[in-house]
């Protein structure tokens, strides 16, 4: 799960990083008060910050300085609602102005490839960091991190030396880095990112930005973390899904998956992505893993759902018969289709192996439903849907 600023900052709070988390709004009329509350100590000015859960807001306009309530109210007016990168605005922070000497950039994150984990920093940070890290990536320090053995003492002198922080903040500069790996570990994220990281005026660090992603695998381990799950911000087909206990990933194309098994289903959107380059382009729109069993009901409540997005023009059912047969599927999809009734208006390729294939096969065959083509091979089948798909969008 990925957190917005203001809650990573909460949790940068918890673990003695410093921060000032500020006031969240959903209305600019709130502003006021939240504005001279923040702004008490910076001379009435804060800044007002669009909180959505992707980068770039700054250069989009969702950052700006206002001088006083009145202006940032303005503010608040012109950033709620803002479509940031298809991201709505729907709150947005209102923190004091910080009286920035430098900006750097930090970063904790799961690097899969070293099996370990990274620290990436810097001391030329803020809204440039990406094309410093192309241009100049001799600024960007890259330290990897033994997991088994963490950021101890050394491990932090090692990341401070590294990043070139000045000598006059090279100590605090380690405590906050220590702090940061606290939130790393101890609330089990796979990404804990501060970009800016800044120096003040008075010399002192503080946490201006923050983004953390948590590992929700873990999230049997913090019950707390439940209290960051905003049901407004979430995709309605993917709550539904959670609802469900389904595996649903909205994606951006028109050619609707259900697969069993999370590997079937990952090679599904790669030839389905292959067969739509014949195809004008057509894309998947989920990932959607069924997992093993394949009842009526579930393979109805996966329908539901990807049949549920307007973006979606056919639909693509890959399952491999392995201890649920295919006859049991072919049941399945059957009696999902009874179920759905009118709801089911968009064609549905059809690819089954495995056991008992024949008998499912001819229950779909004898079913005959009109919207169901039957396909035997995997190539085949995503040839079909990419096809069906890019006729009906044509
Ligand atoms: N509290 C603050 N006081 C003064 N300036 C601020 C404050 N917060 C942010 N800024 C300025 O706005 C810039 C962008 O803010 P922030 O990093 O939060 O947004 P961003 O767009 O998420 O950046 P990115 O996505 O590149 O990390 C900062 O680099 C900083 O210069
Ligand atoms: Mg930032």
């Amino acid at each position: 799960m990925d957190l917005m600023e203001y809650q990573a900052k909460e949790l940068f709070a918890r673990h003695g990083v410093p921060v000032t988390v500020g006031t969240v709004i959903t209305d600019a009329s709130e502003a006021a008060s939240a504005a001279e509350t923040e702004g008490a100590a910076s001379g009435g000015k804060v800044v007002v910050k669009a909180q959505v859960k992707t980068g770039g807001r700054g250069k989009a306009g969702g950052v700006k300085l206002a001088q006083d309530a009145q202006d940032a109210v303005a503010k608040a007016g012109e950033i709620l609602g803002m479509d940031i990168k298809g991201h709505t605005v729907h709150r947005v922070l209102v923190a004091p102005a910080a009286d920035i000497a430098e900006e750097y950039y930090f970063s904790f994150l799961v690097d899969r490839a070293n099996r370990d984990y990274l620290c990436i920093a810097s001391t030329e940070g803020g809204v440039e960091i990406e094309v410093t890290a192309v241009e100049n990536p001799d600024a960007v320090a890259k330290v990897s991190i033994d997991p088994l053995v963490g950021v101890d003492d050394a491990k932090a002198d090692e990341i401070v030396a590294a990043t070139g922080f000045a000598a006059d903040v090279a100590a605090e500069a380690k405590q906050v880095i220590q702090r940061l790996w606290d939130v790393f570990i101890k609330e089990d994220a796979s990404l804990v990112e501060v970009n800016p990281l800044v120096r003040l005026g008075d010399g002192s660090l503080e946490a201006l930005d923050g983004k953390v992603t948590l590992d929700a695998n873990a999230d049997f381990r913090h019950e707390d973390h439940a209290g960051f799950e905003l049901r407004d911000e979430e995709d309605p087909l993917e709550l539904m899904a959670k609802e469900k206990d389904l595996n649903y990933v909205k994606l951006d194309g028109a050619v609707g998956i259900i697969g069993n098994g999370a590997g079937l289903v990952m090679s599904t959107l790669d030839v389905v992505a292959y067969a739509g380059e014949r195809h004008g382009g057509v894309k998947p729109a989920n990932f959607l893993d069924i997992g093993g069993g394949a009842s009526a009901e579930v393979m109805a409540n996966g329908l539901h759902i990807i049949l549920g997005d307007p973006q979606v023009r056919a639909v693509f059912v890959n399952v491999f018969g392995g201890i649920t047969a295919c006859d049991a599927v072919a049941n399945g999809i059957v009696h999902a289709l009874e179920m759905l009734g009118e709801e089911a208006d968009k064609p549905l390729v059809v690819r089954l192996d495995g056991n008992n294939v024949e008998e499912g096969h001819r229950i779909l065959a004898e079913a005959g439903h009109p919207l169901v083509t039957i396909v035997d091979t995997m190539d085949g089948a995503a040839d079909k849907a990419a096809e069906l798909a890019h006729a009906a969008g044509a």
